[in-house]
């Protein structure tokens, strides 16, 4: 294992990733959502940057989720702000599926 291998922290098992919808998750101290869309995996702060609203709770369509409390949106993608009032990036993790566990790079 090399050191950059540490960076990687267990996030939750690869069964309860839900089938194209978000779930909210602590790891090491943060809010995290993980996202799945088809085959893909993203995760992203779980708190909108507009307000203290938990994206978790908001609604996935593709690779949009939209924030529960002004409908904001955000590509989950690269975290980028795709409908107003939402006009700051959300911070995006790189994520991991290996075995049945899901991997976030924190750090
Ligand atoms: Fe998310 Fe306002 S708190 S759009």
């Amino acid at each position: 294992m090399s050191s950059h291998d540490t960076d990687w922290v267990d996030a939750l098992a690869a069964d309860d990733l839900p089938q194209d919808d978000v779930i909210g998750v602590q790891v090491a101290g943060r809010d995290i959502a993980i996202y799945t869309a088809g085959d893909a995996v993203y995760a992203t702060d779980n708190t909108c940057t507009h307000g203290h609203a938990r994206l978790c709770d908001g609604f996935l369509e593709g690779h949009e989720i939209e924030c529960p409390l002004h409908q904001g949106k955000f590509d989950v993608r690269d975290g980028r702000p795709t409908c107003a009032p939402a006009d700051a990036p959300l911070r995006c993790y790189p994520v991991r599926v290996e075995g049945r566990r899901v991997l976030l790079r924190i750090g």
